[in-house]
């Protein structure tokens, strides 16, 4: 039942296709279901936004990862505060909806790119892996804890702040779901009802996924910005009615050790009903818990 859920909720959002295109549309899609129930988080993630930004007379260059289709993200306050803004997403589809947010003359562009700068790479070296190798799980476990992160996929130098809006918690999950499939499809092993893989697998992938956001963690730090607006889900809760069915754990490492060149200012926490019981199910809704961070420089 449990594995149905979640089989049911990821592919309405996170497609196992690793077409970011199908993602986009399936948060539009949602959005647009969810419009009512959305308003609170897309409001909370706004207002954090303006509140951390409300010192700042006027900064120089803002680079927002996870730019998307600017649902969670202010595009009136970006130009208020900021000279010239610089997006980023995997999502081509987003592309145009989110320059359409700005008026004409605004500095502002649009990279498309993902962001891990690893994700391709780890899934092409598992198929081989898979395919090359005789079956045998502590060899694909110690395979999945060799899995390294290259250089930074992309260069935030001269941004003065950079926002990363609902990404930190999504990287991980996108080569989760490609991994999982991979080793269902080439060697037959099945994720159980909770989505877990069998030992040693399962501990192998959660570390590939904590490198992960270490390295998004890492960009971010590096970046020499002078202030950093982080806002990313910790948990996903299943429930029906008032029962939590399954809750499953999304941050996987702790922000705030990994910013050493950051100090915390100010954070909140909300939680987003991404798909309320009654909406899109009968049977079970979905929520995450959202955290949101404003840190300054050293
Ligand atoms: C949950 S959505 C956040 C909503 C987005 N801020 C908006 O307002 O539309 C996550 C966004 O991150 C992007 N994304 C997820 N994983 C990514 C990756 N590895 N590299 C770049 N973008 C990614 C998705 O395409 C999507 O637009």
């Amino acid at each position: 039942m449990l594995r149905y859920l979640r089989y049911l909720y990821y592919r309405a959002l996170f497609p196992r296709s690793r077409d970011f295109l199908n993602m986009g549309m399936g948060i539009e899609a949602r959005a647009e279901r969810c419009a009512q129930t959305w308003l609170p988080h897309l409001r909370s993630s706004k207002d954090f936004q303006m509140r951390a930004l409300s010192q700042l007379g006027h900064g120089s260059v803002a680079s927002v990862l996870g730019a998307g289709r600017l649902l969670d993200i202010d595009a009136d306050l970006l130009v208020a505060k900021f000279l010239e803004t610089r997006l980023y997403d995997a999502d081509p589809s987003s592309r145009r909806v989110a320059l359409g947010k700005f008026p004409r003359g605004y500095a502002v562009n649009f990279t498309l790119t993902e962001i891990s700068g690893v994700l391709d790479r780890w899934t092409q070296a598992l198929d081989l892996f898979l395919r090359g190798e005789a079956f045998d799980l502590d060899k694909l476990a110690a395979f999945l804890r060799e899995l390294r992160l290259g250089d930074a996929p992309i260069l935030l130098a001269g941004s003065t702040h950079v926002f990363s809006v609902n990404l930190l918690s999504q990287i991980p999950i996108y080569w989760r779901d490609r991994a999982q499939a991979l080793i269902e499809q080439r060697w037959g092993v099945v994720a159980n009802e909770q989505g877990e893989l069998t030992e040693p697998l399962q501990a192998a992938l959660l570390a590939s996924m904590a490198r992960l956001q270490s390295g998004h963690l890492r960009l971010l730090n590096e970046s020499g910005a002078h202030g950093l607006i982080l806002i990313f889900d910790t948990d996903i809760e299943y429930y029906k009615n008032l029962e939590i069915l399954l809750r499953q754990r999304l941050l996987l490492v702790s922000p705030e050790s990994e910013l050493k060149n950051f100090t915390p200012l100010y954070r909140d926490n909300w939680t987003w009903e991404v798909s309320p019981q009654g909406i899109e199910q009968s049977e079970y809704g979905v929520r995450h818990l959202v955290q949101a961070l404003h840190l300054g420089k050293l």
